[in-house]
């Protein structure tokens, strides 16, 4: 294949995820996308993950063996001949750190809000992740089909609340029972909602030649019309108008009103995801800037997920391609251990038809069945030893201590939570004194997933409860001041799965005095995956 065929294969690409609260239309708006992207077959299925979907193809098989949903965890799919690559974010019951890792190897992310409820917590924290690295957003209000809040009202909010500017992409005619459609205001076009169904909506809209366009007249009635001119004018002059550059460099956010489940929007979302999400991203290796286009093959491990089989110890490594042009059976660098392996068994989830691709470019995932090698933050390379940065550790949100009824289990235990620390899963933490470890996760749920899984894979009826523990923070400093700081303030500190020293803070006031007394030190609320193997 030739430079510019790669390079056009690399361009085509959207690699990207939908962030939101639950409840807000994530799962529709997914059906929606993969409907118009040609996967009908998979559609409707992203929820109820029937047989008749399990059997489609021999890439499924991976998913029967292994016991491990793959399938959902990445779907593509064309559309406007770009190649999308949607990232899962799981975003309820089992909210955790894989949901803030997703989102370091997209290029971009949709934002779904419910138009009758606004920023919700969730969206927010999410949000937080995608202002790290300076993701693109465009923003989904949905649900206009019932009683939203007022659209002025949800630009003020997003654009205070996420300090974003906001810029309407389309704009909303009524709301509710009332609601007719949206105006599309970066191209004239006038898009009505018919209630029937699929079909009236798969348009391209009534091209207008702006907003006195007469035609206008003949679709909506006068008093619409009117609000609807008045609406965009206002906003207009509230709002910058739309900048492709502050888009992508994540100071501004398009934002278009729909009803995912009316498949009302979704399309002209989709196009804009075409038009102005960008393709792969170079990506920042502690050597250097890596970028998309360059010949040899590099990437990262963003995600593990185990074996939903105790029995099968074998986990899948999701790698996010970085550069170059990787083909079935290549032998790529698995850099933290320096070997060298063969990868003939990665899934790809390229192919419309979901069968097993030969190919893929930078921006595409690949799931690699291992056993335990590859861990979060690894990086893959075929000749180049580099290490890709900007995987991190996010600092739990909640610990507690961990008990094992019977000591003698205590290095089973061990063994389970440094297992689960290698997933991702939940973090570990060793205090320097005292001698029950302490795990921290990012949403309280996972405790209770965490304590089911080590009975089921290890056997050991481990128990949590209240350590007495808020906050994380790793902290890092001149070698001098940590050791004295290390004996100062040994009670409250711990190891991570790396070695690397933690405070654990009892409240906030704690934290925040600590920090004071130690004006010399980073307190760090995120840790690179890799630092210790760098
Ligand atoms: P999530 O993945 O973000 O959690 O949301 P999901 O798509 O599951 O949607 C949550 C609920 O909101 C669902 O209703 C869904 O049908 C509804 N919904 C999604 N988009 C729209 C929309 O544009 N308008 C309206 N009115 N509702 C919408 P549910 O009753 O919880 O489930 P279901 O039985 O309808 O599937």
């Amino acid at each position: 294949m030739s430079k510019d065929e790669q390079i056009k294969e690399v361009m085509r690409r959207r690699t990207f995820a939908i962030i939101a609260h639950p409840d807000a239309g994530k799962t529709t708006l997914t059906e929606k996308l993969l409907l118009f992207g040609g996967a009908i077959l998979l559609a409707g299925a992203v929820k109820a993950r029937g047989d008749a979907r399990r059997a489609r193809s021999d890439w499924m098989k991976v998913e029967r063996e292994r016991g491990i949903s793959v399938s959902a965890s990445v779907m593509s799919f064309e559309f406007d001949s770009k190649a999308f690559n949607l990232l899962d974010t799981p975003g309820h019951e089992d909210f955790s750190e894989d949901t803030y890792r997703t989102l370091t190897a997209v290029d971009s992310a949709v934002m779904v809000i419910d138009g009758a409820k606004g920023i919700e917590t969730q969206t927010r924290k999410l949000f937080e992740v995608c202002r790290m690295r300076d993701i693109p957003i465009i923003t989904f209000i949905n649900k206009m089909d019932r009683e939203a809040r007022d659209p002025f009202d949800l630009m003020d909010e997003i654009e205070k609340t996420l300090a974003l500017d906001v810029t309407p992409a389309s704009w909303p005619i009524g709301s509710g029972r009332d609601f007719l459609g949206c105006y599309d205001v970066i191209r004239d076009r006038l898009f009505l909602m018919n209630r029937k169904g699929f079909a009236a909506k798969v348009d391209e809209g009534i091209k207008c030649s702006g907003l006195d366009d007469p035609q206008l007249a003949e679709h909506l009635p006068e008093e619409a019309l009117a609000k609807l001119r008045e609406d965009v004018q206002m906003v207009r002059a509230l709002c910058k108008p739309f900048d492709k550059d502050a888009y992508r460099e994540g100071h501004m956010t398009p934002v278009f009103f729909g009803s995912a489940v009316n498949n009302f929007g979704v399309r002209e979302l989709l196009q804009g995801l075409a038009d102005f999400a960008p393709s792969p991203r170079p990506q920042p290796a502690a050597e250097r800037i890596v970028k998309p286009e360059e010949e040899k093959v590099t990437g990262f491990v963003f995600k593990v997920q185990a074996n939903m089989d105790p029995n099968h110890r074998d986990r899948i490594a999701f790698v996010r391609l970085c550069s170059g042009h990787f083909k079935r059976g290549m032998k790529l660098k698995h850099i933290r251990s320096e070997k060298t392996m063969a990868v003939n068994n990665a899934v790809l989830f390229l192919a419309r038809e979901r069968e097993l691709a030969e190919d893929a470019y930078a921006g595409d995932i690949m799931g690699i069945p291992n056993h335990g090698t590859l861990r979060i933050g690894d990086t893959l390379s075929e000749t180049e030893i580099l290490r890709y940065v900007g995987v991190p550790s996010f600092a739990p949100e909640v610990l507690q201590r961990v008990h094992l009824d019977d000591p003698m289990k205590i290095k089973h235990l061990r063994k389970a939570l440094e297992h689960f620390a290698e997933e991702g899963a939940s973090q570990v933490f060793k205090p320097l004194s005292g001698s029950d470890w302490i795990v921290g996760v990012v949403g309280p749920l996972q405790f209770e997933v965490l304590s089911a899984r080590i009975e089921a894979e290890y056997g050991l009826p481990a128990k949590f409860e209240g350590a007495g523990v808020e906050y994380a923070r790793w902290v890092e400093g001149d070698a001098v001041k940590m050791k004295a700081f290390t004996e100062k303030y040994r009670m409250s500190l711990a190891e991570d799965h790396d070695g690397a020293l933690v405070f654990l803070a009892r409240n906030a006031w704690h934290l925040d005095r600590t920090r004071e007394e130690n004006p010399d030190l980073v307190f760090s609320k995120t840790r690179e995956m890799n630092k210790a193997a760098a």
